[in-house]
């Protein structure tokens, strides 16, 4: 099947770069989506190089498998990046590598495939799980769900300050029917969040974000990759991070400060901070699109990039 829906990858130039790719290196791609960055990274390898691309997304990795079927340096896993010893395992990859590379959220096609459930303007089934085959949808979550909990994950995740409008209208509505579609849901979250309060932004924006963090466990994924990818890296190898939202960001931004700061050190000892050797430093700063980058590509304009290296 011919997939028509493409994704414009973020900061893909940057991010490749970021990773500082050697010919003869082992790298992981976490996050493939349409494989904009991994078409890139091959593209850098020499003969003894080798990529593995990841997604929880079935489609994805029909995608990947398609792109590369020719290309003995290119290895497949699906399922989560938080499963990373899994994956390098099941591919006979070495247990460590040179770089790897998140490019988080979610991709266009997912979004713009109405069926997919994870678009809040295009009518489709209230799904929205990367991979539909694992845990529940929304629609399944939406009518089990308390009333405190729903209200927990549009607050957490979404920083909805109508959360509680919102909740109270689902639980009335659903009991009457089951809300089993995307515009059911965005409706009833349009007429819950007071008219004046409707901005530039589709007031079921932050909810549909809120419920799709949970739904797919992104930031636990993340929490889990990042402990187990750090200890992956060679010496030289670098992590390098594109996040979308704040809370992904703040994860990453303390994650990668923590591993390269040192450790506290009791006052008065004389230690200076130059004498400890440090297993990790942070390269450069945030890095974030250009204006010309999120003129062509809206997408983009939350990006955040953040890179991490293994001192040798
Ligand atoms: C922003 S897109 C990546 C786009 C890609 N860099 C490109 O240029 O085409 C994010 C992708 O990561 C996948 N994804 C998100 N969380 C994941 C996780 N925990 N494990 C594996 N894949 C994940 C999504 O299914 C989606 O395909």
């Amino acid at each position: 099947m011919v997939d028509v829906l493409q994704h414009v990858t973020v900061l893909r130039d940057a991010a490749v770069d970021a990773l500082s790719v050697k010919s003869d290196g082992v790298y992981v791609d976490g996050t493939y989506g349409r494989g904009g960055h991994s078409k890139k990274l091959v593209g850098q390898l020499g003969e003894k190089g080798c990529l593995l691309v990841i997604d929880k997304d079935p489609m994805a990795i029909a995608d990947a498998k398609a792109k590369f079927q020719n290309e003995s340096r290119v290895a497949f896993f699906h399922g989560s990046f938080a499963d990373l010893d899994k994956a390098l395992q099941d591919n006979d990859f070495p247990p460590t590598f040179d770089g790897m590379l998140l490019d988080l959220g979610v991709s266009s096609p997912q979004i713009d495939d109405g069926a997919r459930g994870f678009s809040f303007q295009r009518d489709g089934a209230l799904d929205m799980r990367m991979n539909p085959k694992e845990g529940i949808s929304a629609a399944t979550w939406i009518a089990k769900a308390t009333e405190s909990e729903m209200l927990e994950v549009l607050w957490k995740y979404g920083d909805e300050r109508f959360a509680r409008r919102i909740v109270k209208s689902i639980v009335s509505v659903r009991d009457e029917k089951p809300l089993e579609t995307t515009l059911q849901l965005a409706n009833l979250i349009s007429a819950a969040v007071p008219r004046k309060f409707h901005g530039k932004k589709h007031p079921a924006t932050k909810s549909f974000q809120a419920i799709r963090i949970f739904i797919n466990k992104e930031l636990a994924d993340l929490e889990q990759c990042l402990d187990v990818a750090v200890e992956k890296l060679n010496p030289g190898g670098r992590l390098v991070v594109i996040s979308f939202h704040s809370l992904e960001d703040r994860m990453v931004k303390r994650f990668f400060k923590k591993q390269s700061s040192p450790p506290p050190v009791p006052r008065g000892l004389p230690v200076q901070d130059s004498t400890l050797a440090m297993p990790f430093k942070l390269v450069g700063k945030a890095i974030k699109p250009s204006q010309d980058e999120v003129a062509g590509n809206i997408r983009s304009r939350s990006s955040v990039m953040r890179i991490l290296e293994r001192c040798a």
